[in-house]
């Protein structure tokens, strides 16, 4: 049985088109993250699914029942939003127990759950505290108990880490990945951070103007980006693209025509043939800047998978565990890690080796990647 089903989900805003077709299935117990940039319709997808908001077509299926005529409070959801939402006047036991009141949960239960949720967030202490009296993370922990004390079969997330800082943020995260794995419940956790995407998720849906681009595991969505924005915006760097040409002269490759008119070929392996049908055609290059390393390291002949180039580095930039090496390849800067004992200074002439195994190819028309 899914948990959740969202089915050709449309939504506008008068003119205004939000949302244009979203398909997605959450099976029992996944963590599915919704992650795009501000504006994509991420919240409106999430308050569609809590009832907060109607689709203008499409059906929202919680555990094989269709819920768009269910009101918000009967679809055994609990939301965790990105402004808390405490209630200022009441201690934290009381914001904890009063969902439960309103759903006419006995007394003896409600201070049991309080008790068992409190132990779980280590917020004991704070439970006669007004949410005035608290910290930015012990607050976000009183909002995510009062979601917890219900036992719901669906939690819906809508950026509950934004507004703490980056330490905290981690912190958090982690602690939001343990709860998930004690409890197993469904969650639907909305961010606009893709590292926060990439740490939680079972699945990610990724999405841009509305539309879903891709929905797949984090590693998957990373290596094999379904087309060109995904490459751009998962990771903690962008792949690296450049536009070139498919030849097949010496066998097949990617050739990138640098700005002083220099051809530069990089072997590509295609033991499917998928490639064949784009020789001669333009196509989009894509590497992740680890698939970069320098030549000097590489002992022997290279072997017949690697490419390799020559480039002049315009600046590094140190991060402690690793070193970006920012260099101009084609008509794009581009971005190479190394390791910080491997570093080149700003200016040098470095070789640096392509795995080209590692590599991904987009059509430049409809942006997608073609298949391997
Ligand atoms: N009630 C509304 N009336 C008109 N337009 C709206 C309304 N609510 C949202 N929108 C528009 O719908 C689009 C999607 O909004 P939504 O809040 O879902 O984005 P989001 O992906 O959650 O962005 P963010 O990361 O900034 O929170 C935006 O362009 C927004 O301006
Ligand atoms: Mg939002």
């Amino acid at each position: 049985m899914s948990s959740l089903e969202i089915v050709d989900v449309h939504k506008s805003f008068g003119d205004v088109q939000v949302l244009q077709g979203i398909n997605l299935k959450a099976e029992e117990g996944e963590f599915i993250v919704l992650v795009g940039p501000s504006g994509c319709g991420k919240s409106t997808l999430l308050e569609i699914i809590a009832g907060l908001e109607s689709a203008t077509s499409g059906s929202v299926v919680i555990q094989d029942s269709i819920v768009n005529d269910v009101h918000p409070k009967d679809r055994d959801i609990a939301m965790v939003f990105q402004s808390y939402a405490l209630y200022p006047t009441m201690t934290v036991r009381e914001n904890l127990s009063f969902g439960l009141e309103v759903r006419k949960i006995k007394k003896s239960e409600r201070i049991e759950a309080v008790k068992k949720v409190s132990e779980f967030l280590k917020i004991e202490s704070l439970l006669d505290r007004k949410p005035s009296q608290l910290s930015g993370g012990q607050r976000q922990r009183v909002a995510m108990g009062r979601a917890l004390v219900r036992n719901p079969v669906l939690f819906l997330f809508d950026e509950p880490l934004s507004n703490l800082d980056a330490k905290l943020r981690v912190e958090m995260r982690t602690e939001i990945k343990k709860l998930h794995n004690a409890l197993k419940t469904t969650m639907v956790y909305v961010t606009h951070d893709q590292i926060e995407a990439m740490t939680l998720a079972s699945r990610i849906a990724v999405m841009h103007g509305g539309e879903l681009q891709q929905y797949a595991d984090p590693q998957t969505t990373y290596e094999k980006p379904a087309n060109i924005f995904v490459a751009g915006f998962m990771g903690a760097l962008p792949m690296n693209l450049v536009e070139c040409m498919l030849v097949n002269d010496k066998g097949l490759a990617v050739r990138v025509t640098t700005t002083n008119g220099e051809n530069v070929d990089l072997p590509l392996v295609d033991p499917d043939g998928i490639y064949q049908a784009y020789i001669n055609k333009k196509v989009m290059f894509g590497i992740r800047s680890e698939h970069f390393a320098r030549s000097e390291l590489i002992q022997g002949a290279l072997p017949d998978y690697m490419g390799s180039i020559t480039c002049e580095v315009e600046v590094t930039e140190p991060t402690g565990a690793e070193t970006m090496v920012i260099f101009r390849f084609g008509d794009k800067q581009m971005i190479a890690k190394v390791e910080p004992e491997h570093a080149p200074l700003a200016g040098e002439k470095i070789s640096l080796t392509v795995d080209m195994r590692r590599a991904c190819l987009f059509d430049p028309d409809t942006e997608k990647r073609i298949f391997q």
